[in-house]
């Protein structure tokens, strides 16, 4: 049966396909889940505690994950761009299309050279692909490793006085079901997503300390010097190289300009990142 749907974030498009989404309970994961299914798609949820079991490194676990899906959206861990990310989701990318998948989304990173083999292993794959480059979310504040410190009082963090354009990975969610519902249109195309407002980690930190009542200091790093630090948590030397590396190069300024990605895509503006703060200071997130 073929419906054609309007959904919470205003994209119109046929919804009768089958998607499995990967990384399905992280921040922008479980998020794709939340607007798929708003938009009347069956969703397949994987990860390796999901509701569908799937591990990018057990590849006996992909088959059974994409048996039956139509489409299928990608996020690699640890990261898009991490060695062997390439071989990993081409290899993943072309067994969808094997078993039927005619529909790919990729979530990558903007700023990230380290990614973009990825990304053409991806539109190499043989199904219709959107690579969807976010900025830096601002759920990275409120959910997963920061935010310990953000509750404890101090953000450690390799960003210096750059300018991030934060976005929020519900706009990020809803671009990628836009792109899975909306036929051809964003079909071959990379698109670039920002949020609406360039700031520092020191601004974006202190909203989160005015909004939570209470004092939290930002406190920059080299990237050499948090790296250190992510090896004395033992973490695994050669992911700890791939982050300096990363956040040397993602992290130099390079990605201090908005985009129009979000307007382009959703017809509206990308939500603001005093909304999030709003939000998820009112939830208690931030509370010691
Ligand atoms: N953070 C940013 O600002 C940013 C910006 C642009 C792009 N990205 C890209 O976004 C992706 C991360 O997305 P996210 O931040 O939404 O994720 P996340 O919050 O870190 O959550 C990770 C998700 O992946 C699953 N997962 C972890 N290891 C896995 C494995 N070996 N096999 C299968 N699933 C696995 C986790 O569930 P289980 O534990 O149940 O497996 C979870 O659902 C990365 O590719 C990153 O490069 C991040």
């Amino acid at each position: 049966m073929t419906t054609n749907t309007a959904n919470a974030a205003g994209m119109t498009g046929t919804t009768n396909m089958t998607v499995l989404v990967t990384g399905a309970t992280g921040r922008v994961g479980r998020r794709v889940v939340e607007s798929a299914e708003a938009a009347g798609l069956a969703v397949r949820a994987a990860s390796r505690s999901g509701a569908v079991r799937f591990d990018w490194a057990d590849r006996s676990t992909w088959a059974g994950a994409l048996r039956g899906a139509d489409a299928a959206h990608l996020a690699y861990l640890p990261d898009v761009g991490a060695p062997g990310a390439a071989d990993t989701v081409g290899a993943f990318a072309r067994l969808a299309v094997e078993l039927g998948v005619r529909r790919l989304t990729l979530l990558s990173a903007r700023g990230e050279p380290q990614a973009h083999a990825t990304e053409q292993a991806v539109r190499e794959a043989g199904a219709r692909w959107t690579v969807v480059r976010a900025a830096w979310f601002a759920q990275n504040l409120s959910e997963g490793p920061l935010l310990d410190g953000m509750r404890g009082g101090e953000l450690v963090f390799p960003a210096g006085e750059v300018l991030e354009p934060f976005i929020d990975a519900r706009d990020v969610a809803d671009v990628v079901v836009a792109a899975l519902t909306g036929g051809d249109r964003f079909a071959g195309r990379t698109l670039d997503l920002t949020g609406p407002r360039l700031l520092t980690f020191r601004q974006a930190v202190a909203e989160v300390a005015a909004a939570a009542g209470r004092e939290i200091a930002y406190v920059p790093v080299s990237a050499r010097d948090y790296g250190a630090a992510l090896a004395e948590f033992g973490i695994p030397a050669q992911e700890v190289e791939f982050l300096v590396d990363l956040f040397e190069t993602n992290l130099d300024g390079r990605n201090g300009e908005l985009s129009e990605g979000v307007r382009e895509v959703l017809g509206r503006d990308p939500r603001d990142f005093a909304d999030f703060v709003r939000e998820e200071a009112s939830a208690g997130t931030w509370k010691k």
